[in-house]
């Protein structure tokens, strides 16, 4: 099949989706507050897949459920069960043994994962993540799950240990915060915001989460687990309009800690509506525009094979994508020529289909969006380069190489997130690093090519432009042991496996002169027990 059949017949009839991801409406009235499962009956929000089916009356996108639309009120509710399961810090959870808190934990994790079908086909129905992405999305979060917990136990037996300074007797280890606003984004709606969510628990602090606009559905086969595994209280789910519930949470001033993953205009509203700004600790992932640096000497099957994978692994919607390609102007035909060609390669398809690469949008505006920035560049001199880019066909947008981009073009600042892949060419090195330099943001860079000389002199500027520079391979967050975090206004804290332990809690000690009194006070208190936070019980 040529590539435009293939765009034009890649919606389904509806009778032909494969009965294994066949979809019936979720129509979800239930959210969690306090350890209940509560039953809307006011106004839903209904959800309307971006992979559209064929049916009698033409091509549509299939609804595939609601859920509901809670108000200022109920999400004040859910904040206040927060806040009442933290008890200023003397609740349960908060100064629950560490043991004890890493068993419900691991009781959810258990419970999740007999839900993996259900949320894995969630995730190609609501946000069009291929099968085979979808299941990585949700073991790799499982596996963050038990990651986490090995990450604890080993943070946890650091601080089991007594030190004595200067004749101060002292215990160090890492509290929690309080109540913690999680939001994760559309792209990764379960592993990223579980990247926040659990870590923020673990450590003992409550919470209010909510769901993406896009990807709220998939949270529906979890919230029994996270009733039954977490005391009352220390999990609370909010649904509804982000710009309508989530302002009057920051605006109580009872939010600790905003753990958001979006955009940097959303996040500075937020942060903005707290009464007293210096107590709200912000974990933030934002926008990026990662560049990729096309060297004249290099490899070019290598390069070509990352830049795809780094501009359209899930149509290029993932905030570590590569969002500007600079390629030196001596290749930049060939690049073109073969990357051009690798994308004709490329499975156009359902989520669903077997080794399929490129898939429909989440929701028509982000087609619009991408039809919008393409006429910008074009309307400044820029074209479309590769056969059919650009092509449409209701939620289908494929991908629109776009050459040369210049500073007047929206692509060239403006964070695309998606199948729209700006290229420039560039004589002088300078440029590119000027492009890095004078950016917004500052997530991640990628330099290819062969000579050590030239990518050792680039290594020390870039790395203090950008938080992980990438050799000879596409930008990424992986493997999640490893810093994941941006400069300028592309983040804020550094999240990884450990380094997430971290940023939702704040280092205290409990310290003594050490005297014959306080010696034997702590002694017994230790011997008896009669803390879990002055302790030197170990967890294996
Ligand atoms: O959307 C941003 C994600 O954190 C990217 O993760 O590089 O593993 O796709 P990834």
């Amino acid at each position: 099949m040529t590539r435009s059949a293939a765009v034009d017949a890649i919606f389904p009839d509806e009778d032909k989706v494969p009965a294994a991801f066949r979809m019936e409406p979720l129509h979800q009235t239930e959210y969690l507050i306090d350890g209940a499962l509560r039953h809307w009956d006011g106004p839903m929000a209904e959800v309307f897949s971006g992979m559209c089916v064929r049916t009698a009356a033409g091509v549509t996108q299939k609804r595939i459920g609601a859920y509901p639309m809670l108000t200022e009120h109920e999400a004040l509710e859910a904040l206040d069960a927060a806040v009442r399961a933290y008890d200023s810090g003397g609740g349960a959870w908060p100064t629950m043994p560490v043991a004890e808190r890493i068993a419900h934990v691991e009781a959810f994790a258990l419970r999740m994962v007999e839900k993996r079908h259900e949320v894995v086909s969630l995730i190609m129905w609501e946000i069009g993540k291929s099968h085979a992405d979808a299941t990585r999305e949700f073991d790799r979060t499982v596996a963050y799950i038990r990651d986490t917990i090995d990450a604890l136990k080993e943070l946890d037996r650091a601080g089991s240990r007594f030190t004595i300074q200067e004749g101060i007797i002292g215990q160090i280890r890492r509290a929690p915060l309080g109540v913690v606003l999680c939001m994760g984004p559309y792209n990764y709606p379960l592993n990223e915001t579980f990247t926040l969510l659990i870590p923020a628990l673990i450590m003992g602090n409550t919470t209010v989460f909510k769901p993406p606009r896009l990807g709220a559905l998939l949270y529906r086969p979890l919230l029994e687990a996270f009733r039954d595994a977490f005391p009352p209280g220390v999990v609370n789910t909010v649904y509804g309009r982000g710009s309508k519930v989530t302002p009057p949470l920051m605006a109580s001033g009872k939010v600790d800690v905003l753990a958001f993953i979006g955009s940097s205009a959303a996040a500075d509203a937020l942060k903005k509506a707290h009464p007293k700004p210096h107590r709200l600790r912000s974990v933030l992932g934002l926008e990026a525009k990662n560049a990729a640096i096309v060297l004249p000497d290099a490899d070019l099957d290598l390069t070509v094979r990352e830049c795809v994978l780094g501009t359209l692994s899930f149509n290029g919607q993932r905030c570590t994508a590569l969002k500007m390609l600079y390629v030196h102007r001596d290749i930049i035909d060939a690049f073109l020529d073969r990357f051009n060609q690798a994308i004709v390669a490329l499975k156009i398809g359902m989520p669903w289909e077997e080794g399929v690469n490129l898939t429909p949008l989440p929701a028509k505006e982000e087609v619009q969006r991408h039809v919008d920035l393409v006429a910008d560049a074009v309307a400044h001199g820029a074209r479309v380069v590769n056969v059919g880019g650009g092509a449409v066909n209701e939620t289908f947008f494929y991908p629109a190489v776009v050459y040369p981009v210049t500073a007047e073009m929206r692509l060239y600042h403006e964070e695309q997130f998606g199948p729209t892949i700006p290229v420039a060419a560039f004589d002088d090195i300078e440029t590119p690093i000027r492009y890095i330099v004078e950016s917004n943001y500052g997530q991640q860079a990628s330099i290819f090519g062969s000579d050590p000389d030239i990518i050792g002199r680039l290594i020390d500027p870039l790395v203090n432009q950008v938080c992980r520079l990438n050799i000879n391979s596409q930008c990424q967050r992986g493997p999640d042991t490893f810093p994941f975090t941006g400069r300028k206004d592309s983040a804020e804290g550094t999240l990884s496996v450990s380094d997430a332990l971290r940023v939702f809690t704040i280092r205290t000690l409990v310290a003594a002169k050490a005297n014959d009194l306080n010696k034997a006070l702590i002694t017994d208190i230790v011997r008896e027990r009669k803390s879990n936070f002055l302790s030197t019980d170990f967890i294996f």
